[in-house]
């Protein structure tokens, strides 16, 4: 069967019974600020759950794309995607538990329809508390469908409650189908903890609404809400153990494993995999819906998707820039004919993918030596995950699960903390309480500042006394010093003024600040920019460097680590750029 059959033959199966197909929405709910993405299909039908009337009718199908953010730490195993398809039916304060029941055990087992064995079936029922009545009414009816009193488990809210979506809302308890995915034979009695049983369906009884005050009341109507897995049902259907190894799957496993080189992959690598799997094809269904990575909100998971992707390509050796619009063009190419919007986005989307690949390629790399040179502590303090965060862009989550695979943990509140601190520092920023601005203060650039000078000092000592700043750029993961020569660097000089700096690095040469005129500043021989009065800063790196300049500095050259000349190339006429860093 191929998947869009699977989904033609659930709406053809309750068109049958009289329902509507409805469309499918926008990943981001609209006209719904409480949640960050839609998340089932119930969703955009809160209004109508609630009791307004949908201009469809009461008994409504479709199918729907959903992301689920609290997955993302389980992807990697055989069931689960942070954003997957839901097929699902509802009734509108119309039809209740018996027909809502009869109709998932009829599209499960029914010749016509999926024709799952029964004996494979297992549902769960809610076993009621204090806010609602143990479920007895929807354990009659699927012991009337023929199901085995051995094959029903009552649990707790945990498990069978489903909703609100939000902080308030309908909601109601639910019986849950699994199905049997493993080829030993199926138990007698049905153990909701035993992984091989895979839940596949939900059908929420919805007669309840979570209030403000955390209560729940009755609702004007009855709704019946189901959600079926689409990947999961396909899955047994197509009789894999994983939804990865379906179809809908396989040929973006093979671009991946293909850009990794590699030709066997343990576990982890498996793992790693599936990972970049899941997460291009959420970020290319997130953009296909107008998100773009940012710093907040939903794009601030994009870029976590797109980042955490991104790393797990370089662990299994993907060395390609731009990998991931490689892999989301598959994506794209599966999805197009249902998603005409894949396809009329597809220029902007790759764009993006290669935008962010771009920004984040250099820092990762960075990043990940700063992270292993963390590693010997056994935590990753709050000040450390921040400046992971904000120097080289690795999004706290991101932290977690490196640290996670090293066995050590991260101080989350610390870096709640740091954050904080930073949000009240910007803010106080853009309020222009700091005049020009709020400069990166960050250690990581502090360091690159002093780096400079010492870079600017060793060329002039090693290649041309005459040599000037032409321009300098610091980012937290590297510093770009232009320079004018009207040639390029021998590899020997290059060696030579790297050797330099990191003798006189070693040397631990105290930075001494000292306030001065322009003309005492002159007159002492220090370098800089003459073109303005007043008073200026000198920066004195013991006797190897004196240069004018607004800092900020380090105390002591000690805490520099090692310098390393990354790249050295032509800027304009007349001008070099190198590129540095410090590991
Ligand atoms: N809302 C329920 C769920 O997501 C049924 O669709 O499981």
């Amino acid at each position: 069967m191929k998947s869009t059959q699977l989904k033609d033959k659930y709406i053809e199966f309750f068109k049958s019974e009289n329902h509507k197909k409805i469309k499918n929405s926008s990943l981001v709910p609209e006209n719904d600020s409480t949640v960050l993405f839609t998340t089932a299909g119930m969703h955009p039908l809160v209004p109508y759950l609630l009791g307004n009337e949908h201009p469809s009718g009461k008994r409504l199908v479709n199918y729907q794309r959903c992301l689920r953010t609290g997955d993302i730490d389980e992807v990697g195993d055989d069931t689960h995607l942070t954003c997957f398809e839901m097929l699902g039916n509802w009734s509108l304060g119309d039809y209740w538990k018996e027909e809502a029941i009869k109709f998932s055990f009829e599209f499960l087992t029914g010749k016509k329809w999926l024709n799952l064995p029964v004996e494979k079936l297992a549902v769960t029922i809610f076993m009621g508390d204090k806010d609602s009545p143990k479920d007895e009414e929807s354990s009659k009816i699927w012991l009337k469908q023929g199901i085995d009193k051995k094959k029903i488990a009552y649990l707790g809210k945990k498990d069978n409650w489903w909703g609100p979506a939000g902080q308030t809302g309908p909601c109601g308890p639910c019986s849950e189908m699994f199905y049997w995915i493993s080829n030993e034979p199926t138990p007698e009695r049905f153990d909701p903890t035993d992984t091989r049983w895979v839940e596949i369906w939900n059908d929420v009884f919805m007669q309840y609404n979570k209030g403000k005050n955390g209560k729940y009341s009755e609702l004007k109507q009855k709704n019946v809400d189901t959600g079926m897995g689409f990947e999961r049902v396909f899955t047994i259907l197509e009789n894999k153990k994983s939804l990865f190894e379906t179809s809908l799957f396989e040929p973006l496993i093979k671009i991946i494993k293909k850009l990794s080189g590699l030709e066997l992959f343990n576990d982890v690598e498996e793992i790693s995999v599936k990972k970049i799997a899941d997460h291009v094809r959420s970020s290319t269904f997130l953009m296909m819906d107008g998100v773009l990575p940012s710093n907040t909100d939903q794009g601030y998971i994009l870029r976590r998707l797109i980042r955490t992707a991104i790393r797990h390509g370089r662990q299994i050796g993907i060395s390609e820039t731009n990998f991931c619009s490689e892999i989301s063009n598959v994506v794209i190419n599966t999805y197009s004919k249902e998603y005409p919007l894949l396809k009329s986005n597809k220029k902007n989307i790759l764009n993006e993918f290669n935008k962010e690949e771009d920004k984040f390629k250099d820092s990762l790399e960075n990043g990940l030596k700063k992270f292993n040179s963390l590693i010997k502590t056994n935590k990753i303090s709050g000040k450390n995950a921040f400046l992971l965060f904000q120097s080289f862009g690795f999004p706290l989550e991101m932290t977690i699960e490196l640290a996670e695979e090293n066995g050590i943990s991260v101080d989350t509140n610390g870096f709640d903390n740091e954050l904080k601190k930073h949000q009240e520092l910007s803010r106080t920023a853009t309020k222009g309480k700091f005049g020009s601005g709020l400069a990166d203060q960050s250690e990581e650039v502090t360091k690159l500042h002093t780096a400079t000078h010492m870079l600017h000092a060793a060329l002039r000592e090693i290649v041309d006394e005459h040599i000037e700043q032409k321009g300098s750029n610091i980012t937290p993961d590297r510093l770009r010093f232009d320079f004018n020569l009207d040639r390029k660097l021998t590899d020997e000089e290059k060696k030579k003024v790297e050797n330099l700096v990191n003798e006189q690095i070693k040397k631990g040469l105290k930075i001494v600040k000292r306030e001065m005129s322009v003309s005492e500043a002159k007159k002492s021989g220090a370098m800089g920019l003459f073109d303005y009065d007043g008073k200026v800063s000198v920066y004195s790196i013991g006797s190897f460097s004196k240069e004018i300049c607004t800092g900020p500095h380090v105390e002591n050259t000690k805490e520099l680590g090692k310098f390393r000349i990354v790249k050295e190339k032509s800027s304009s006429a007349g001008v070099r750029r190198i590129k540095a860093v410090l590991e």
